[in-house]
């Protein structure tokens, strides 16, 4: 049986706990009723006292208690990140689901648990970043997440976390959250289906990570041929980056044909839009308005509503209808 942190155990008394040793969590990431295999300590003045040993319940009260208070971060050892991370991603649905944490927080959580998982994914250092065990993470991330997707004040909230970053997996989950919210007006009660869409979306650039960066940091119209060349190959590389990991797929769809167009002008194939699967298209779009909304060394980060204009300038180049579905969804959530 669980402990329960008791009422009185309030922060005077305590374990005093060297802060260098600390790692900062939202206590919204807390759900009550659950315990958790690490210590959560609290800041007092100038030291960090123990809140609540391993193995305590935390409960509403808890919550309540450090809602009063205005605490807006607790603390876990570094050696416990690993088995709070792991507490928080086992816990996420519910935590998405649970209506007494206001939006904004749900969707900072989310952001904190997605973007740990998607830049262990995107790391160049890692000889194999992405495996069968962190895709399984990412999926079962993407599953608990899709109810909370569907609703249009979440992406406005997520948009806003997610806007921000130059990193490969930041612009992964940025098209990833626009994607959920278009396949959410065009599909589906298939939730496998949604979950392969989803995770091809954050995964659709990891092509890049093999090839010299330089060559996206330059505008497209100062690339030599050989660098177009190089460019062009990124779909290609990231199907055959992903080739020990069982990715599903409409997955692999979004890797390989998101750069591919409605007119056939796109790469690496040249398809025309009727062999283009829609969710592909719908990564393909998404990807453009997350990069035009994103500064690039060359130019300054568009606003949503110069992003739109922009991609309505080149509206040949996207499907009219999935044209439609963006700027409803975009203008639901209100973010232009
Ligand atoms: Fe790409
Ligand atoms: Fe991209």
């Amino acid at each position: 049986m669980p402990k329960t942190i008791s009422a009185a155990h309030e922060p005077a008394v305590g374990e005093r706990q060297d802060s260098g040793d600390l790692h900062p969590v939202l206590p919204s990431m807390l759900l009550p009723d659950r315990c958790g295999d690490f210590d959560l300590f609290l800041e007092q003045g100038d030291s960090m006292v123990l809140y609540a040993a391993r193995g305590e319940l935390f409960t509403p009260a808890h919550r309540e208690r450090l809602a009063e208070r205005g605490v807006e971060r607790l603390y876990v050892r570094s050696s416990d990140k690993e088995e709070f991370e792991r507490f928080v991603q086992d816990h996420l649905g519910d935590l998405l689901a649970d209506e007494s944490i206001a939006v904004e927080e749900r969707s900072s959580v989310w952001f904190d648990v997605t973007s740990s998982l998607a830049r262990e994914a995107f790391d160049r250092n890692l000889p194999k970043s992405l495996t069968n065990v962190r895709f399984s993470r990412i999926k079962r991330i993407l599953r608990d997440s899709l109810p909370f997707f569907a609703r249009p004040e979440a992406l406005r909230h997520l948009s806003s976390f997610v806007a921000e970053g130059g990193e490969y997996y930041h612009h992964g989950i940025g098209v990833m959250v626009l994607v959920a919210g278009i396949m959410n007006t065009v599909v589906t009660d298939d939730i496998d289906f949604m979950v392969g869409v989803c995770s091809g979306a954050i995964l659709h650039d990891v092509g890049k990570l093999g090839l010299p960066e330089a060559v996206f940091e330059k505008h497209p119209d100062d690339l030599t041929s050989e660098e177009l060349e190089i460019l062009h190959s990124h779909p290609v590389m990231g199907v055959s980056r992903c080739a020990a990991v069982q990715l599903p797929q409409e997955a692999l769809h979004c890797i390989l044909f998101h750069h591919e167009l409605e007119n056939g002008s796109g790469f690496p194939s040249q398809a025309p839009g009727e062999v283009i699967p829609l969710h592909a298209k719908v990564v393909g779009m998404c990807d453009e308005y997350d990069n035009l909304t994103r500064p690039k060394p060359w130019r300054e980060a568009f606003t949503p509503f110069e992003a739109l204009a922009r991609i309505k300038e080149k509206r040949d180049r996207y499907d009219p209808d999935l044209l439609k579905r963006l700027i409803l969804v975009l203008s639901r959530a209100e973010i232009m």
